[in-house]
């Protein structure tokens, strides 16, 4: 099939090379020209597993082209898939300018019938809002031209993106329309063989199930967080509590990893979207309030953990970071905890030297040059001359250090744990103290390593 997709984020970008690979002849089109030439060229801007051999062998195969024209992107597909960005606005609504921009510009061009698929996390209503967008639009136009619109939203995770979008444990089609559902059963039949992955249901459910997903599982995971804080108060491991309730299939055993909260661009917008929107129909939103609120609580936590350690500053010290991605395996910074890390350990004085596998160039965009900061090219490298050690996210490098390299490197021999990677008792054995999530503490012990 035919299929234009606008927006070449994450989800547009993946999902057009998913496509081109099972044959589909897709366009991607964005307004960000340097963006645009550097694809055309085979370079992808985001770290992602798998996805650059994809996009370069599908656009020598001629299935995957991208484009700043949007005249041709819309003569192109039949079917139109929106994946531009939906920023959160000062409240915590979903900012719906790129979207709606787009809707005016496929009607400005459009010459024959579309199917304008949403694929872009959108609040409940913005279907609707599209169509009338593009109704005025072709009216204004003096034309009457055939069009659905169509909410498709994608579930895909980052650093696992091209694999989610291969194998959805899910395909939601929100439409009443039997044409649009039988050309989106025709574009994913490749991915929907075995059993049949579609939820097909009216198009403002299919908004809301992207936004309870997240919502579900953010509150998974700020309860877990919520627990954490509470065994660190009563003695227990919340490491033993964990493993006790996710054996219960009712509770299972993912999304409940505490750590330094949650980050990225999906679950800190969507939970505040969704607290906005239902605040925007006089309901009070408690439990996804008490989720968020938990969530920026314990992406203080690390930080707080650290100044408390050394009494409240730490001037004159210098503190080394493992790991500034939001999550393993992406170079993503966005809301990242660490942010909230070295920004806590700045503001009481500390000196950082930081290492992350992918995100070093996001950390320079982000931070620029300042004397508190060294960004280091191995985790060992950010160990010199440091007193003690932060880990924010859980890269495989991280898992299995020297811990006798640590005890010798660390004049503290602190590690300061947000993800809980390792066994207290080996850290102990090497003279380290230790103090991470909801565990007892381990102090350091001198002199012996
Ligand atoms: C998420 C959803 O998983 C995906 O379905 C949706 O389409 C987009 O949002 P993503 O943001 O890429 O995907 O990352 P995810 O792996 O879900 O992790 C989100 C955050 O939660 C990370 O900061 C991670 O560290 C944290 N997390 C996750 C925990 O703190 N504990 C857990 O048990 C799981």
């Amino acid at each position: 099939m035919k299929v234009t997709i606008f927006g070449t984020g994450y989800v547009g970008l993946v999902q057009g090379a998913v496509l081109a690979d099972v044959g589909h002849e897709v366009m991607c089109v964005d307004v960000d020209a340097a963006k645009v030439a550097a694809l055309q060229a085979g370079r992808v801007p985001i770290h992602e597993p798998g996805l650059a051999p994809m996009v370069q062998s599908n656009q020598a195969a001629g299935r995957l082209q991208f484009s700043t024209d949007a005249a041709a992107g819309v003569a192109h597909g039949e079917l139109i898939f929106l994946a531009v960005g939906t920023p959160p606005d000062e409240d915590g609504s979903a900012d719906l300018q790129h979207v709606l921009a787009v809707a005016r510009t496929i009607a400005s061009h459009m010459t024959g019938p579309r199917t304008i698929v949403n694929k872009s996390t959108v609040p409940v209503g913005t279907a609707d809002k599209v169509a009338a967008t593009v109704g005025a639009a072709l009216a204004e136009r003096g034309v009457a031209i055939a069009f659905e619109v169509v909410s498709n939203p994608e579930f895909l995770k980052e650093g696992a993106a091209v694999a989610d979008c291969k194998r959805p444990d899910r395909i939601i089609i929100g439409t009443a329309s039997s044409t649009a559902e039988g050309q989106l059963r025709e574009l994913y039949a490749p991915f929907n063989r075995n059993h049949d992955r579609m939820v097909v249901m009216d198009v403002r459910s299919a908004e809301l199930t992207k936004y309870a997903a997240n919502a579900m599982l953010a509150t998974k995971i700020s309860f877990i967080n919520e627990i954490a804080n509470l065994a660190e108060r009563l003695g227990a491991d919340i490491e033993a509590v964990r493993r006790g309730i996710g054996s219960d299939p009712r509770i299972g055993y993912s999304f409940i990893y505490p750590g330094a909260g949650y980050g990225g661009s999906c679950f800190p917008k969507d939970v505040k979207a969704l607290i906005h929107t239902a605040r925007s129909t006089g309901f009070a939103p408690e439990l996804l309030q008490a989720v968020d609120r938990r969530n920026a609580a314990q992406r203080a936590v690390l930080g707080e953990r650290i100044v408390g350690h050394y009494g409240g500053s730490l001037r004159g010290k210098t503190i080394a970071v493992w790991g500034l991605a939001f999550k393993p395996e992406t170079d993503d910074m966005r809301e990242a905890p660490s942010r909230n890390l070295l920004q806590a350990l700045w503001a009481a004085g500390a000196r950082v030297r930081a290492h992350d596998p992918a995100a070093m160039g996001e950390a320079r965009r982000i931070f620029g040059e300042r004397p508190d900061l060294t960004l280091c090219t191995s985790p060992a490298e950010a160990l010199q001359g440091a007193d003690s050690l932060a880990i924010v996210t859980e890269w495989k490098i991280y898992r299995v250090p020297d811990f006798g390299e640590l005890a010798r490197q660390l004049k503290d021999r602190m590690v300061f744990d947000g993800r809980n990677l390792y066994d207290p008792a080996i850290v102990a054995r090497h003279g380290l103290g230790y103090s991470c999530i909801g565990r007892p503490p381990v102090p350091p012990q001198a002199g012996s390593c």
